[in-house]
């Protein structure tokens, strides 16, 4: 076990000259300049756009208008002494029907931002796929058809072949578990969809688009470092079914990726449960083996835990599995499992902050994938930040923020302590930016952003991070 305050406020922890201190966003939610320079519509346009479905009717249109500002947006990450940052490539700048011809500009303004980085002497993690699918591909089908897959790793090809010298981490995907059973379970996320059969098609098409964009990746660029990023679940079970509950739901949520990816097979059990909404005739042979491919890194984003166990068909059903309720169920075939109110504190999204999730995740991860490093490339925390008059000008006491990651910074060293194989972390998120279904009423950044002038403002967060990447230490 480990020493330490049981509340993680662990005091100067040090971590090592390697350790890679950096922060994390994604296209859709930064970028804005949806229809400059030949970018393509995307299923977050359509869907942003398709009244009811985001928090407000916000959208991406504009966003932190990014694409526009991107040096002065490079400048600030310096000022702040990143030493990484994770961004992703909008598919759709690059080809803007998903296939087919490839759009220049699109890929001139990620190498700009690429070498924006490395001349500020910032590593440039980069994810191909952060949720924001061509809607031409999403009219065919979208990840329901293989044929996405395979479109998919000719994207990759085209962006390794043109950027690939000069990024640290290639990512395939961001949290496919998003993409999959929000996208197409649940309805809460672009394309919007509720049928627990596309959604498992679809886990398994994003999985072979992994495997296949990685195969293309080093195709093109033998030593690249490859990756995928998922939001694995810490799953606490409770009381006498707790154990089948959390059985079924780390199935869905976990083994249903880690196992083609790492082990190179989809889990008896899952299938088993899910076997009256799908056959998996999808999954054809010699798909596990090109899903899974030698991994450099796995991508691990941790925000909070659940808690679960079957419902008894009588009481109320509770559902506090921390997403928004649009009517459809992100858990094929095990609907009927309880996610239960967590013990608090929570964050604005809801979410109860609980630190020991991520290192119970990434000990779990490293006894069971030991020759595995491992990354975190999403951990932050969205509260209701209020801004204040100083006399030196506007601040951000976000203090809430500054414990969530102090706490979980000393999670993350504890880890390191228990002899994980951890390279490094990338807070969520940079700037406030436009979150998904919450639109912008959710602000995670520790850079604010004033969306009537777009202007950004350093939280104190900010200042507490870019001194923990200066000292190394967790700041007292
Ligand atoms: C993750 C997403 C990221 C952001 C955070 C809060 O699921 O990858 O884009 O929305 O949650």
């Amino acid at each position: 076990m480990t020493s330490g305050t049981p509340d993680y406020r662990d005091a100067g922890l040090a971590f090592g000259d390697d350790f890679l201190f950096g922060s994390a966003t994604a296209a859709y939610q930064i970028e804005g300049a949806v229809d400059e320079d030949g970018r393509g519509p995307s299923i977050w346009d359509t869907f942003s756009h398709t009244p009811g479905k985001v928090w407000n009717g916000d959208t991406g249109d504009i966003a932190d208008d990014h694409y526009h500002r991107l040096d002065a947006d490079l400048d600030l990450m310096r000022e702040l002494g990143l030493e990484a940052y994770r961004f992703s490539i909008a598919w759709p700048r690059i080809q803007p029907t998903g296939r087919g011809e490839v759009n220049e500009p699109g890929l001139a303004f990620y190498e700009r931002l690429v070498d924006g980085l490395i001349a500020r002497g910032i590593r440039p993690i980069a994810t191909l796929y952060h949720w924001d699918l061509p809607q031409a591909l999403e009219d065919e089908g979208g990840w329901t058809s293989r044929a996405t897959a395979e479109a998919f790793a000719d994207y990759a090809r085209i962006v390794a072949e043109r950027l690939g010298d000069r990024v640290t981490v290639w990512t395939t995907l961001n949290e496919p578990w998003c993409s999959a059973y929000l996208g197409y379970g649940s309805g809460a996320h672009a394309p919007g969809l509720m049928d627990g059969a596309k959604a498992l098609a679809a886990v398994h098409h994003l999985n072979l688009a992994h495997g296949l964009a990685v195969r293309a990746i080093r195709e093109v660029l033998p030593a690249a470092e490859c990756s995928i990023t998922l939001n694995l679940h810490v799953i606490r079970p409770s009381g006498a079914t707790g154990e089948e509950a959390a059985r079924r739901i780390d199935g869905l949520a976990n083994r249903l990726f880690l196992g083609p990816l790492l082990d190179g097979e989809y889990p008896a059990d899952v299938i088993e449960d899910t076997k009256a909404i799908t056959d998996w005739a999808f999954v054809r042979p010699g798909d596990t083996e090109l899903i899974r491919q030698p991994l450099d890194l796995l991508g691990v984003n941790y925000y909070s835990t659940v808690t679960v166990r079957m419902w008894d068909g009588h009481s109320p059903r509770v559902n506090a599995d921390g997403h928004k309720d649009m009517g459809g169920s992100p858990w094929p075939g095990s609907e009927e499992v309880e996610f239960l109110e967590q013990p608090g504190p929570y964050t604005a999204m809801g979410w109860n902050i609980d630190p020991s999730g991520l290192e119970d995740l990434l000990v779990a991860l490293h006894e069971s994938y030991p020759e595995l490093p491992l990354m975190v490339t999403e951990n932050g925390a969205a509260f209701d930040d209020v801004v204040t008059e100083e006399a030196d000008g506007p601040a951000v006491h976000d203090t809430d923020r500054i414990d969530y990651l102090r706490r979980h910074f000393t999670a993350a060293h504890r880890a390191l302590a228990r002899g994980v194989d951890l390279r490094g972390y990338q807070v969520w998120s940079l700037l406030d930016n436009f979150e998904w279904g919450f639109g912008y009423s959710k602000r995670f950044g520790i850079v604010r952003v004033d969306y009537d002038t777009l202007e950004r403002l350093p939280k104190d967060s900010a200042r507490w991070y870019a001194e923990l990447i200066r000292t190394r230490r967790i700041p007292a």
